[in-house]
């Protein structure tokens, strides 16, 4: 694909944006040949492009969106990502950026930090994950797993969950979690932000319990902190002695090498009161050529005879 269709495909997804987050050209998925170092996203005023290797056309294409962005009414601000540099330099093309940035996911304010480094804060292809989340949260008392920022807690609380446990180790993420909770204005009653590591703590985990909904979104990979393919394993045999009796269980895999199966039979095995009920759909603009590479989200219901 040349440049210039890559731009008529930003041009026209760019065209049905609002002040809504939205993916408008996704190279990651595979779906584009020659452009998977590449994505763009619409973030009210602001085009922000993420480039994960460095390619001949990155002059032309810059000087395309730089061009689009100075002609467009809707957008004032260009940023671009360079990720294939050493700590991801972000560097302004044209307008700026607000220090206090946050993107809108269906009505909800989630902080976003596009300067500084790959932490930008907000993983957009959750979406669907947390629009589940806000559909089943009333009332329930909710453990979120590895929650960075918390935007699983912002989501369950503008559900009607009754209480959010949020625990992750980095102490950064959830200071950015509770700032997530205050700029959308939520009681910060009965959500708590806890900086354990997850795989040394069930103990405190078990007595906040027993949770209602249970979210486990841990990264595939991070070395001397969780690794999916030995430590998943350890957080699904705990599930009986944390969950209520109909608990509703949503576990996360963003791994390409491992497939919905590795939890499906992982959880039939250590947790079979947990009954698989169905994969969540991925969000359309982060369509992938191989879905089962892509994010799994799997809903599991227990049932407790
Ligand atoms: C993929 S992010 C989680 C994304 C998050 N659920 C969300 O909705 O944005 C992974 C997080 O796991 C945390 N983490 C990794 N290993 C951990 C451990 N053993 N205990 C607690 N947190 C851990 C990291 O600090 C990081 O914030």
């Amino acid at each position: 694909m040349q440049v210039k269709e890559v731009m008529a495909l930003i041009e026209k997804n760019a065209q049905t944006a609002d002040k809504e987050f939205k993916r408008v050209f996704h190279g990651r998925g595979g779906l584009y040949e020659g452009w998977r170092h590449l994505t763009v996203d619409s973030i009210n005023n602001i085009i922000s492009l993420a480039l994960y290797f460095q390619e001949e056309s990155e002059a032309e294409l810059l000087k395309s969106v730089e061009n689009f962005v100075n002609e467009s009414q809707k957008y004032s601000t260009f940023v671009v990502q360079r990720r294939y540099i050493k700590g991801a330099p972000s560097e302004v093309l044209v307008g700026n950026v607000a220090k206090d940035l946050f993107v809108i996911e269906n009505g909800m304010k989630l902080k976003l930090n596009l300067l500084s480094n790959k932490n930008n804060y907000y993983f957009p292809d959750m979406k669907n994950g947390r629009a589940f989340v806000r559909e089943v949260a009333k009332d329930k008392h909710v453990l979120n797993l590895f929650s960075y920022t918390c935007a699983f807690s912002v989501a369950a609380k503008f559900g009607g969950a009754k209480s959010v446990v949020n625990i992750d180790m980095s102490k950064g993420a959830l200071k950015v979690g509770m700032a997530n909770h205050s700029i959308n204005k939520l009681d910060p009653k009965g959500v708590s932000f806890l900086p354990y590591n997850i795989l040394k703590s069930f103990s405190s985990i078990k007595k906040k319990g027993p949770y209602d909904l249970i979210i486990i979104d841990p990264p595939s990979f991070q070395r001397g902190s969780f690794e999916a393919t030995k430590d998943y394993e350890k957080i699904i045999k705990k599930l009986p002695q944390i969950a209520s009796d109909n608990c509703i269980l949503l576990a996360c895999l963003n791994s390409p090498e491992l497939d919905s199966h590795f939890l499906i039979d992982m959880i039939q095995k250590w947790a079979p009161s947990f009954v698989f009920q169905q994969r969540i759909k991925n969000v359309p603009e982060f369509a992938s050529l191989n879905e089962d590479k892509s994010l799994k989200n799997l809903i599991f219901q227990r049932v407790c005879v």
